[in-house]
């Protein structure tokens, strides 16, 4: 990826972080299926030293703390200031004495060979800017026989809290065609495409398999509005590049189009993720 693409992607996550760290509860509970599967795939345990890569407002780093336990260790990363405050923060008001915090892109980690039991990384590799190199990154710090997982999203017609909202913009604002690699949350939603690169990386009894799962939250459907054009730069872009009745207009149309997905009274949306993970030889 150029350079200039890999500032704005970061520039993006940046703004993005008073959002994440706005709606940290709700992610957390929301994604809670998606930290207990990835725990589950790296095969974490009480005593484990665990890297998480692009942590975000803190998940699954917070939840994995809990997991090592005393006897363990949590080394928290991401690129952007905001969300390393956001997770920091989040870490002290809640205690923990087990975890650490970095602020770094996956591509140059500042750690010596051999530290970590295990790496991991929820929805995060999408926008690694050099996915190669950062999966060879990841590789270097983790120890021999160590154990990788990472988490992203499945084929958009599996995940309608995108596209709910995607198909009402389209219709609003000209969607550009979207490049193979571009750093978005589908990147690696194609089955095989991220365990190639991660057994090219050098990883080894490499294994991905497909996680359905209910995004569910006590959230009504004008809350969901409010949730994902917030948390999602796409949305907050194209929609301020709308004039206030077009954007009424398309909060209208999706609203109406969600409603399917709030027929309990509370959100719930079927969705679907993929899960990587092999081993460091
Ligand atoms: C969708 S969020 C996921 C955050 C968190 N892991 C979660 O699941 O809630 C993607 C995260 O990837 C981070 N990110 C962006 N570029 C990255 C890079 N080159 N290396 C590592 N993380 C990156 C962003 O800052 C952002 O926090």
């Amino acid at each position: 990826m150029a350079s200039e693409n890999a500032e704005q992607v970061l520039a993006a996550w940046e703004t993005s972080s008073q959002y994440w760290n706005k709606h940290q509860a709700l992610i957390e509970k929301m994604y809670a299926p998606l930290t207990r599967a990835l725990i589950e795939a790296a095969q974490i345990v009480a005593g484990q030293s665990v890297l998480d890569i692009g942590g975000g407002a803190g998940e699954p780093s917070l939840t994995i703390a809990r997991v090592v336990g005393p006897s363990g260790h949590v080394t928290f990363t991401d690129p952007t200031a905001g969300m390393v405050k956001a997770a920091r923060e989040e870490s002290e008001r809640r205690g923990l004495k087990n975890i650490e915090f970095h602020q770094s892109g996956a591509e140059k980690l500042p750690f010596a060979d051999d530290s970590f039991d295990v790496a991991v990384g929820r929805l995060s590799p999408m926008f690694f800017a050099d996915v190669s190199g950062a999966l060879r990154e990841i590789l270097r710090v983790v120890k021999p026989v160590g154990r990788v997982a990472f988490l992203v999203w499945a084929e958009r017609e599996f995940n309608p809290f995108f596209t709910v909202i995607t198909e009402v913009l389209n219709q609003f604002v000209a969607a550009e065609p979207e490049a193979e690699d571009a750093p978005t949350a589908f990147r690696f939603a194609r089955p095989g495409k991220l365990a190639k690169l991660l057994g090219e990386a050098g990883a080894v009894s490499v294994k991905e398999r497909a996680l359905k799962f209910e995004t569910e939250a006590p959230v009504d459907i004008s809350e969901f509005w409010e949730l994902r054009t917030e948390m999602s730069d796409t949305f907050r872009t194209k929609l301020a590049s709308l004039a206030p009745d077009e954007v009424e207009a398309v909060r209208n149309a999706v609203l109406k189009a969600a409603t399917v997905y709030f027929q309990s009274g509370s959100m719930n949306f079927p969705s679907q993720v993929l899960i990587v993970s092999g081993i460091r030889t």
